[in-house]
């Protein structure tokens, strides 16, 4: 049997094969019912689902791996792609659109030097846009990680893009 518990993946991320084997069989109890709550774990460690991981899950709860991908592209939470530690979603919804939403996000897509859906060479930040994130009277919003920026101006970006670095 090998010793190996750790693999190499995109960019140098390893993924601990033993963190993940402990995690579906003591949290979720090893149960195929629980996968959408593995897969949300899974992401919440790594900030997206990587391959390995998705075929592993595949192999351990006896789920085609065609039907985890099915679930994984399924839901918008969930990304197949490397994220930035920071994700930072510019709402682009008709109420913060009308308030200068548009404008934000170029600031936002100026100040990190990418666009829409990208993430920076440097892993720190993942530009999404989304469609009304509830807080209209507030917009334009930003909600960066956990966190909501209201009523936002485009020369305030910088700085709060910098308290997450
Ligand atoms: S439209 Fe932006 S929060 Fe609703």
């Amino acid at each position: 049997m090998s010793t190996m518990t750790t693999q190499n993946i995109n960019d140098g991320e390893e993924i601990d094969y033993l963190e993940l084997d402990q995690m579906i069989e003591k949290e979720f109890d090893g149960e195929k019912e629980n996968l959408i709550m593995i897969l949300q774990a899974i992401q919440r460690r790594y900030n997206y689902l990587p391959k390995a991981t998705l075929l592993y899950v595949s192999e351990k709860l006896e789920i085609p791996y065609s039907k985890i991908y099915e679930v994984s592209t399924f839901y918008s939470t969930f990304s197949l792609e490397p994220r930035g530690k920071n994700i930072v979603s510019i709402c682009l919804g008709t109420a913060c659109h009308v308030r200068g939403g548009e404008r934000v996000r170029e600031q936002i897509e100026n100040t990190l030097d990418i666009k829409d859906g990208e993430t920076t060479a440097d892993k720190r930040y993942t530009l999404e846009s989304v469609r009304c994130i509830g807080c209209c009277s507030l917009g334009p919003v930003i909600k960066i990680n956990e966190d909501m920026h209201g009523r936002i101006k485009p020369d305030e970006i910088e700085t709060v893009l910098n308290q997450y670095e």
